[in-house]
């Protein structure tokens, strides 16, 4: 059957202006990484207290953490315009320049994916970020001249799924610093859904609440499409949003009760049975599920190292016990020696 489930990361459109709807407006109602949003607060209060923007910013972590919404919030506390792009969508040294030379005093410039933009660009980013000047090359061969245009203060927030991926010289122009996003605790999820579920008026049992921040992968994206899908369930239904209704609608879209969808599942079954639970590269493995390697390594494999379901080693992935149990399979006796 087709699997709709398989990557809640990734929200289906008509969902898209509720995700608006649920954005946190401020960081008292960002829920979670309660390190990083103390450390953003004071490099936001000593910068605005000094009336320059605070120095470039870099987040990392996998999908739905919430990476995009702290760039809106931290746009917002500086009362300055977020101008939005992503790695992919510069394509030319060009599209960086006209993106560049727009900028207002005080506008931030946010980056998603940066880790996809080309290496010819990133040279065009470093000086723009270092010393606020735009190198434009004009001419060509012995006559080509390059030209610095002042650029006005600005302040560059990108994001990565693959921050391995970033070059050095890159990575090091990050001054405001370069934050890891954890995953979130099921408490903070619930907080999370309960936010969520009266925003969009839903009447929801605390037992509903707290399955779907069970079946949630620890990640504020995902428990907001649960929820949705719950409570579209349950509206047909005529019933408030129990834990009867979570486990109906969530079994239908066939997430079980960690949170894996058919992929995750199809991803252990053949690592376990056509890799004899590994070591297996992610690019073997992809293609045994026809999938992008990234996809598996930046979307799946992340929670599934969090769950303690599959680990890496030098050699590649490899099935953990708990994985064979989850699927109903037996762990072979050499399996202690694989995972070391
Ligand atoms: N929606 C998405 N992420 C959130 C978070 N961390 N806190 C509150 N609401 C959210």
């Amino acid at each position: 059957m087709s699997s709709s489930a398989d990557t809640p990361s990734s929200t289906p459109r008509n969902d898209t202006f509720l995700d608006q709807t649920l954005r946190p407006e401020s960081f008292d109602d960002y829920i979670g990484q309660e390190s990083i949003k103390n450390n953003l607060k004071i490099l936001i209060g000593a910068a605005k207290e000094r009336q320059n923007p605070p120095e470039h910013i870099l987040f990392y972590g996998p999908p739905g953490l919430g990476k995009t919404t702290l760039a809106h919030l931290i746009a917002k506390e500086l009362g300055g315009n977020l101008r939005a792009t992503s790695g992919p969508a510069i394509e030319r040294v060009g599209d960086l320049a006209a993106l560049l030379s727009n900028l207002s005093p005080g506008d931030i410039l946010f980056i998603d994916e940066i880790h996809r933009l080309p290496r010819t660009i990133e040279e065009v980013l470093y000086p723009a970020m270092e010393s606020g000047v735009l190198n434009i090359i004009i001419g060509k061969g012995p006559s080509a001249r390059t030209l610095d245009l002042p650029l006005p203060p600005f302040t560059l927030i990108a994001a990565t799924t693959r921050v391995a991926d970033l070059s050095a010289p890159l990575r090091s122009r990050f001054s405001g610093g370069v934050y890891r996003l954890e995953f979130y605790s099921e408490d903070n999820i619930a907080d999370i859904v309960r936010r969520s579920a009266q925003i969009l008026g839903v009447d929801a049992e605390e037992s509903g609440i707290r399955e779907i921040a069970k079946r949630a992968r620890s990640t504020p994206r995902t428990a907001n499409y649960l929820l949705k899908r719950a409570r579209d369930y349950a509206q047909l239904k005529r019933a408030p949003l129990s834990k009867q209704m979570v486990d109906e609608s969530l079994g239908m879209l066939e997430i079980d009760e960690l949170g894996l969808t058919p992929l995750d599942r199809k991803l252990l079954l053949a690592l376990i049975e056509r890799f004899n639970g590994g070591p297996v590269g992610v690019g073997a493995l992809g293609a045994a599920l026809s999938e992008e390697p990234s996809t598996i390594a930046e979307v799946h494999e992340p929670f599934l190292l969090q769950l303690g379901l599959i680990e890496r080693t030098p050699r590649g992935r490899v099935a953990t016990e708990a994985a064979y149990k989850h699927v109903g399979k037996t762990p072979p006796a050499d399996l202690q020696e694989k995972l070391m």
